[in-house]
């Protein structure tokens, strides 16, 4: 029988995740259905409950979730559990195992896709929600001189980086940036999603790699005003889209897909 996938938001019907998932059974010659499905807002352990009751073998979850799947699941890896949020369950024996795939797929993207080696490379992120918090484990894992978490509310960065008590990490105010400039600039603030981008000081960003973790419109502000102030290359999240998909679906089944790929395949679609 196909095994049955989906991704859970609210909302969701943007969601690319079904497409990737398809592209890459095509790749690999795995058969699967992989489906949007929209959880009432308060209704997230129902639909999931539900979906794998009826013989689903597992989720990708996106917002508003991450945090809800994080508490229902049975048992989780180490960036779930750091990021107290899961973005991939999959189930075996009425065991639900959380993931959170979304570090590894921004690492991927820097690292394989784009090319970036983040060893000993000063890193900074704007922002400290739930975004940021789970892409620190897997950015400190490939070996950073060290990363600056700038928040326009300084107290949360703060409070982000006691959580991990690593001696790379430093957070601070983004207005009052006095480190002088990054090797990579990573936006992991929601400001692009209502149009808007958080405020940095354009030394930051002089000859560094800007990146924005949302993608297509949402990250026009931020890249668009990076690569006018100094930064050397702009790019937003697609790949980290496509490669938090690509550790997923290895997840699932075990065979890892090719990610470049279908993210070169998405790029001309929109081109
Ligand atoms: P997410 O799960 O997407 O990270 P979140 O937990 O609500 O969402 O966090 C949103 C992040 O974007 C926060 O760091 C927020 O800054 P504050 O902590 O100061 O609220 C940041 N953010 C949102 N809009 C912003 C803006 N216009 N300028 C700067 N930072 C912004």
């Amino acid at each position: 029988m196909t095994r049955r996938y989906a991704v859970v938001g609210n909302p969701v019907g943007h969601s690319l995740s079904p497409r990737i998932h398809r592209m890459f059974s095509e790749q690999t010659g795995i058969e699967l259905e992989y489906e949007a499905m929209l959880a009432p807002l308060d209704g997230f352990v129902r639909s999931v409950a539900a979906f794998f009751e009826a013989g689903g073998s597992g989720v990708n979850v996106t917002l508003p979730f991450k945090e809800a799947a994080f508490d229902w699941v049975t048992s989780c890896d180490e960036y779930a559990g750091a990021a107290a949020a899961v973005n991939t369950i999959v189930a075996s024996d009425r065991a639900y195992r959380g993931y959170n795939t979304d570090g590894i797929g921004l690492v991927n993207d820097l690292t394989v896709n784009l090319g970036h080696s983040l060893g000993g490379k000063r890193i900074l992120i704007l922002g400290a929600g739930g975004a940021v918090r789970g892409i620190l484990g897997p950015l400190l894992g490939a070996s950073p001189e060290r990363i600056v978490v700038a928040n326009r509310t300084r107290s949360r960065a703060q409070e982000l980086i006691d959580r991990l008590e690593d001696p790379r990490l430093r957070a601070c105010d983004a207005e009052h940036l006095d480190d002088g400039s990054f090797d990579i600039v990573i936006n992991g603030t929601s400001a692009g999603l209502v149009g808007a981008m958080p405020k940095v000081p354009e030394r930051a960003i002089a000859g560094s790699l800007v990146y924005d973790m949302v993608y297509g419109a949402n990250a026009k502000p931020f890249c668009g005003w990076a690569l006018a102030n100094g930064a050397n290359v702009a790019v937003d999240g697609l790949g980290m889209l496509v490669e938090q998909a690509a550790e997923a679906f290895r997840l699932f089944h075990g065979v890892r897909p090719d990610g470049a790929a279908a993210l070169r395949r998405l790029r001309d679609e929109q081109a």
